[in-house]
């Protein structure tokens, strides 16, 4: 591990425009570079590079982060790698920090089955290229199957011949342990003879490259034998985490903005050596939701290709509404009968492989609700189920717009009528949103540490604001209770100070604005409607009382990626708001112009909308007790809660005044 030191000397030396210069041809223009973006492809260069935010934006695809996102995006790299590659072209020598013994211990494990399973790797690619059995068997077979040799070499394939234990030999002769094979799933459990035998060998990678697990292919046709069996998990090799192929497809998945999805082993394989290389395999079982994230990591667009019998397929629909929720894009495509990917690139090639496919991908939704609907015709009880199952996928998208865009679809399939299933949808999102509420009342720690699927889902930026009017695309949602939750965009105004300037000083006492924001609001700090924004608030208070400063620069690579991605976006903002924005959101921006020459007058005015929307909720909250107060014939609690709400109005009011904004109205 680096440490948190090391890694601020580190950021603190890049320069954006030397890293991105390595890879990009860069001009300047003005106080900005210029390239073509690396990103996407295009002939006129609309790709930025800002140094005095060390960020870079492509005004084309959209792409936008500092230097550590474009090493990731760019060269694949993880954070840590991305980290240490800077440090190399700054010469900065990094010292790793010290581990528990307990981290010591499974790192040196992991260590250990990894080059166990680099040892059996090297063992079975012997035995396919150097032994005159392994050619005319296993290479023979591999070619027959349309594999080239550098394909064979790229996937780490391999043959374990029909031999009793003779990798088990051979790892012993050369001081191998044998629990660490045992462990691997490399021999019995007895430890007498090898587990991969008369099968051509796959290998597969974690996402460094590195040998997590195995796989063999029966080269019979005989039904007894199974078709393929696999290493058992293990501390390196976890199922539900791993996608096959992920490692050499990930460049690829980045760059077109999309993972094919296929089931299988030869799947991958083959249609990487097609040229399409955006492609992983889930190996035959469901897709689960650790290996939704990886994917998700890398693009948005997930598309599937199947090649099952129609239960299959309706089998693994169900999954997939686990991707609805995070807000990707799933589409599927079903082969021609008889077909799997591997088969039709093998006969047909690439590009007719990429034609079919773009011809015949179907949005997830659409896709599914047509294939349901045939089976309902004249049955009114099953397609009243379907009608549920539909609208429970649809309700799980968080972004408003595709909702209504999906809901006027289904509904023509289902020729059911658009404002029944408009209201259905919103009466699950309620039901969602009111549980989500309650489980955040009973506990409000837990929910803030756990920034699963259920964070990401009805929250900012997908919904409108309250107040918005209503477009003709816009599906009328509940309206006594409007989605984002109350204080969301003042509270987020907040933390664009914070992250923007809260470093600028203030005063030549050295009073930063991010201790007279924070100072300002220290009341409200338990009380921010959006747990993230209150997280981040929280955060930095933490630090100004802990004697610690921090700058853009702690945000933009802050370890919850939450906090970066947050961080990114608020910084690249000013450079991109649309010019409808504040009558879109009925909301007023201050940055539009240099808004660092500007930050003390934003500052304040940020903070008195901030306050203005928490006062206005302690008036409401106060009136409901005056009112309870009197119901119960309490007047002397009635009479205090009176005057504390003649103190809240009149404080109210102060602020509005100099803030010369009216008072929302209630
Ligand atoms: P398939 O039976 O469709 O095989 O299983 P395939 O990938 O097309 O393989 P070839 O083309 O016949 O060689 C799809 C995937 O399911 C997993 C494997 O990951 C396989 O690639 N599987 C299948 C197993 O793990 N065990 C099996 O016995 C069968
Ligand atoms: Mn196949």
């Amino acid at each position: 591990m680096i440490s948190p030191k090391q890694v601020q000397e580190i950021l603190d030396a890049v320069r954006i425009e030397d890293v991105v210069g390595e890879f990009v041809n860069l001009r300047r223009r003005g106080v900005n570079l210029i390239g073509l973006c690396p990103f996407h492809s295009e002939k006129t260069p609309s790709f930025n590079v800002n140094p005095t935010r060390n960020i870079f934006k492509c005004f084309g695809c959209g792409k936008v982060g500092d230097a550590v996102t474009f090493l990731r995006e760019h060269e694949s790299l993880t954070y840590p790698e991305a980290l240490r590659w800077l440090a190399k072209k700054y010469n900065i020598e990094v010292r790793e920090v010290e581990r528990t013994p307990e981290q010591i211990a499974e790192q040196q494990l992991a260590e250990s089955l990894y080059i166990v399973n680099d040892f059996a790797l090297e063992h079975f690619q012997q035995q396919l290229f150097d032994t005159d059995e392994g050619r005319s068997v296993a290479l023979a077979y591999f070619k027959q199957r349309g594999l080239r040799e550098e394909t064979i070499r790229t996937f780490g394939l391999g043959y374990a011949p029909d031999q009793r234990d003779l990798l088990l030999r051979r790892a012993k002769g050369a001081g191998h342990n044998l629990d660490l094979l045992k462990k691997n799933g490399l021999c019995s459990q007895d430890g007498t003879r090898d587990f991969f035998r008369a099968r051509v060998m796959f290998s597969i990678h974690n996402l460094s490259g590195k040998i997590a697990a195995f796989a063999g292919r029966t080269m019979s046709s005989d039904k007894t034998t199974p078709k393929y069996v696999n290493s058992p998990e293990t501390e390196i090799y976890v199922k539900s985490k791993t996608l096959y192929g992920l490692f050499q497809a990930k460049k690829a998945i980045r760059q077109h903005d999309e993972c094919l999805l296929t089931e299988g082993y030869m799947d991958v394989i083959s249609l990487h050596q097609a040229g399409i290389e955006n492609v992983v395999a889930s190996s035959g079982t469901a897709l689960t939701e650790g290996q939704l994230q990886l994917i998700k990591r890398n693009t948005n667009n997930l598309k599937i290709l199947y090649d099952g019998d129609p239960a299959g397929i309706k089998a693994a629909l169900r999954g997939l509404d686990l991707a609805l929720e995070q807000d990707m894009n799933v589409k599927i495509c079903l082969l021609p009968d008889g077909h799997d990917p591997d088969s039709y690139v093998q006969q047909f090639g690439g590009d007719a492989f990429k034609q079919y496919v773009d011809e015949n991908a179907k949005d997830f939704i659409l896709f599914k609700t047509q294939l349901l609907v045939a089976e309902t015709r004249g049955d009114p009880v099953k397609k009243a189920a379907l009608i549920k199952d539909i609208v429970s996928s649809i309700a799980k998208i968080p972004d408003p717009i595709k909702r209504s865009v999906y809901l006027k679809e289904c509904a023509s399939l289902l020729d059911v009528d658009e404002k029944a299933l408009h209201s259905e949808t919103n009466k699950l999102i309620t039901a969602t949103l009111k549980k989500r509420e309650e489980k955040a009342a009973r506990q409000p720690g837990a929910a803030s540490d756990s920034p699963g699927p259920a964070d990401g889902d009805f929250g900012w930026p997908t919904e409108m604001p309250p107040g918005t009017p209503e477009s003709e695309s816009f599906v009328p949602l509940a309206k006594e209770k409007p989605l984002v939750r109350g204080d969301e965009f003042q509270e987020r105004d907040i933390i664009r100070l914070l992250v923007q300037y809260g470093h600028q000083m203030l005063d030549k006492e050295g009073l930063t604005v991010a201790a007279y924001v924070l100072a300002d609001i220290e009341e409200s700090l338990g009380d921010f409607d959006n747990l993230l924004y209150g997280k981040i608030a929280a955060e930095c208070h933490a630090l100004l009382v802990a004697g610690q400063s921090f700058d853009q620069n702690y945000f933009l690579h802050h370890a919850e990626k939450e906090f970066s991605d947050l961080a990114i976006d608020l910084l690249a903002s000013p450079w991109e708001l649309s010019p409808n924005w504040e009558e879109k959101w009925n909301y007023p921006l201050q940055n539009q112009v240099m808004p660092d020459l500007n930050f003390d007058l934003d500052m304040r005015q940020a903070l008195d909308r901030f306050k203005l929307r928490k006062i206005q909720k302690m008036c409401d909250l106060n009136l409901g007790r005056v009112k309870a107060a009197s119901d119960a014939g309490d007047m002397e609690a009635m009479i205090r809660y009176m005057k504390i709400q003649q103190k809240l109005n009149e404080t109210r009011n102060e602020i509005a005044k100099r803030a010369g904004t009216v008072l929302w109205a209630k």
